[in-house]
């Protein structure tokens, strides 16, 4: 699974993608940043179906790869646990399967199990795109992000992203560690020791460096970006048990005194869903000066229109 990488038909992961891969697909994307905003349709996919398996919840993922496949002419097919025949005990890969006897051009998969879409891409023929599995990786959300960072700064030499939270947990963050540094950015990821392993400084592609603290405040001004991501207590222990620790805010949070310490060109960056008052206060947020937060949703659309675009395509 370490070795998931964009293949012909297939968008597992972002690791083991080099970096003129990555600057294809996001250039592609970029062609598709219109489009995104609602101002541009396309016929490219016309007549194709595409199909959305969301077995964990989602908004901004789901809706827009439907939205990305409406832009570009194609129909959706949507799934989910609930009210499938998972609810019966089919299983996933049993669904995925019956898809693809129905001839959907494309399967789309989030999971809360790690591996999920790579036992379906091993199973069916048709391109299968991770739209997040379990902790491991979330490749379209560390491609929007990229391309949000990139259309604000033209390239990523001697840039440093701030990851800050629970980062053992994010497949969000593992799918940027793999994207930002073949592209030449350094990263740190700040958080609580318990969520952020000293094993995650080995995840990196090169050019780019990984780095590792625990202290908010030592790590911000170093920061050209600060990205927050939120405690996934949903993957904390087999019954998604744990808590917040009391003093979470205080020492991680990206408060509005915090963020009133930062120049004003940095850039604050969260994949959502936002846990306001946790990991970031609202105003931060909501700042229309520095918070790109929307810009990172619109920016989805583009690269599930490129992903899927390139997928069906092939
Ligand atoms: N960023 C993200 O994956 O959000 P959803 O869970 O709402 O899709």
């Amino acid at each position: 699974m370490t070795q998931a990488t964009i293949r012909r038909y297939n968008l597992l992961g972002l690791d083991g993608v080099p970096a003129d891969e990555l600057v294809a697909l996001l250039d592609e994307a970029e062609g598709f940043v219109a489009a995104a905003r609602g101002r541009e349709t396309s016929d490219l996919l016309a007549g194709r179906v595409i199909a959305n398996l969301f077995f964990e919840p989602s908004t901004r993922t789901r809706c827009s790869f439907t939205v990305a496949a409406n832009r570009l002419g194609a129909s959706t097919v949507d799934l989910t646990g609930l009210g499938s025949s998972l609810s019966k005990g089919e299983t996933v890969l049993a669904t995925a399967l019956n898809l693809e006897a129905m001839g959907v051009d494309a399967i789309v998969v989030r999971s809360a199990r790690s591996g999920t879409p790579h036992l379906i891409a091993d199973a069916v023929a048709c391109p299968v795109i991770n739209a997040g599995d379990g902790r491991h990786e979330h490749p379209t959300q560390g491609l929007l992000d990229i391309l949000t960072l990139r259309l604000r700064w033209g390239d990523f030499a001697g840039r440093t992203v701030v990851i800050v939270g629970d980062i053992a947990n994010s497949r969000v963050a593992r799918s940027n560690l793999y994207g930002l540094t073949p592209l030449g950015a350094d990263v740190v990821l700040v958080g609580p020791p318990a969520l952020v392993p000293a094993s995650f400084t080995k995840i990196t592609a090169g050019p780019g460096r990984v780095s590792v603290g625990h202290d908010l405040d030592e790590a911000l001004p170093r920061a050209d970006a600060v990205m927050t991501l939120r405690i996934q207590l949903e993957r904390h222990g087999e019954d998604g048990g744990g808590s917040i620790p009391p003093d979470y805010r205080r020492r991680y949070g990206l408060t509005v005194d915090r963020a009133a310490s930062l120049p004003p060109e940095v850039l604050v960056m969260h994949p959502g869903p936002i846990n306001r008052g946790v990991e970031i206060d609202s105003e931060v947020a909501d700042d229309p000066d520095r918070s790109v937060i929307m810009e990172q949703v619109t920016n989805g659309v583009a690269v599930r229109m490129a992903v899927l675009k390139r997928a069906v395509q092939c």
